[in-house]
């Protein structure tokens, strides 16, 4: 059947954004239309809002559905073989990016059977669908979560994996062994799996940005929302970690880098960007783009190199919003790790990219989106 090339102009090229209005995906969106890429997006919307997209729209100038817009919109599940298949039909969708699925560590110990149908099941109704129609091409929402507790400190994309300590990690780390065999099975495949380390930040705008139904999990969020005045003060999980300040430090990363690591690695897999000799396996590792698309299985951290504690990001949100933010220590929560920060090395290497924006930086936006959008998207 072979696989699309991908060695053309961004403005003839079609990319699937599944998950496109997530709080990663929208902001993906916006820099892939910046770069003139036609995009499709198919979201089921069961975490994320379609006045997501409609501001996406709006920051980029995209006309509408339908109009000669180079956004287009399905609602549609990726479990949903069959809408699958029409979305391929109509759209020459020359390479995807996969960033549907669930997400929330709690409540996929809760619901594992959701979890793994949702992450697993939808990954490979996906790619069946994708081969059938000759795209081989896929960049894969991975995370940190993979190296579990971490054999050292910065993580490098050689850190042996471990086992994750709930469902949501385990699909991840799953899916990146199918996604490999895929390739291991036909070398026709061409994979990147990015795994990211803490997406915190919005949109220079402050229209587009991270909208958690309920309390949220994590971290920037709450601060986020104790710092509106929604909730009363942060939890502290955990002060006697072995870190500078004995809480959990992590490689917080502005969600507007992570979204151009989306967009150099798409350069890095049509062969514009890198050598090829990070790619992870095969005979392949190495050789030039064959007609201009890499074959084979590139995995990345996306991260800034630098840990912050919770205590600095506290810090760090209070000198965004001008006022203190009140917290209290509590019990460390079950299967946090102490530290983790990313080696970036390969990243900007191979892809060319490294992450601008510092942590103040990404509260500075978090707080635009938050203070300008108490209650997210809804209104
Ligand atoms: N934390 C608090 N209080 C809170 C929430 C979090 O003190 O209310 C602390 C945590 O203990 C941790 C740090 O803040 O030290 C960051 O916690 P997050 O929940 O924001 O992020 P995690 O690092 O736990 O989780 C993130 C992603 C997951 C991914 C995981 C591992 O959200 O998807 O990294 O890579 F699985």
């Amino acid at each position: 059947m072979g696989n699309r090339a991908l060695n053309k102009p961004a403005d003839q090229t079609t990319v699937l954004v599944t998950g496109g209005a997530g709080f990663i995906g929208s902001h993906t969106v916006v820099e892939l239309l910046d770069r003139g890429y036609d995009v499709v997006v198919v979201d089921d919307l069961s975490n994320s809002s379609q006045e997501a997209l409609e501001r996406v729209r709006a920051l980029t100038g995209t006309q509408a559905d339908g109009q000669r817009g180079r956004l287009t919109f399905y609602k549609e599940s990726i479990l949903d073989a069959q809408a699958l298949e029409q979305v391929f039909e109509r759209h020459p969708v020359d390479v995807i990016i996969h960033f549907a699925g669930f997400k929330a560590v709690g409540e996929s110990v809760q619901k594992p059977l959701e979890y793994y149908w949702n992450n697993v099941a939808g990954t490979l109704a996906l790619c069946d669908v994708a081969r059938r129609h000759g795209c081989k091409n896929l960049v894969f929402s991975s995370s940190a979560t993979v190296y579990g507790e971490p054999e050292f400190v910065p993580i490098t994309e050689s850190c042996p994996k471990h086992t994750p300590t709930n469902p949501y990690g385990q699909t991840k780390s799953m899916l990146e062994q199918i996604l490999t065999d895929l390739y291991v099975g036909d070398d026709e495949w061409n994979v990147v799996l990015l795994r990211y380390f803490n997406p915190i930040g919005a949109h220079v705008s402050g229209t587009i940005g991270e909208d958690p139904e309920g309390i949220p999990n994590n971290l920037l969020p709450y601060v986020a929302q104790v710092a509106v005045g929604k909730l009363e003060r942060v939890g502290v999980f955990g002060d006697d970690y072995p870190t500078p300040d004995g809480t959990g430090v992590r490689d917080y990363i502005h969600v507007v880098d992570l979204a151009r690591g989306h967009v150099a690695a798409l350069d890095w897999m049509a062969g514009r960007v890198g050598t090829g000799e990070a790619l992870g396996l095969g005979s392949l590792a190495g050789q030039p783009a064959v007609d201009g698309t890499r074959r084979g299985v590139g995995i990345f951290n996306l991260g800034t190199g630098k840990g912050s504690s919770v205590l600095d990001v506290i810090h760090a949100f209070e000198r965004a919003c001008g006022h203190e933010i009140p917290y209290q220590v509590m019990p460390r929560r079950a299967g946090d790790v102490a530290e983790n920060y990313a080696a970036c090395e390969k990243a900007r290497d191979e892809l060319g990219w490294v992450a601008e924006y510092d942590l103040d930086r990404m509260c500075e936006d978090s707080w635009r989106w938050q203070s300008q959008n108490p209650n997210g998207y809804r209104g």
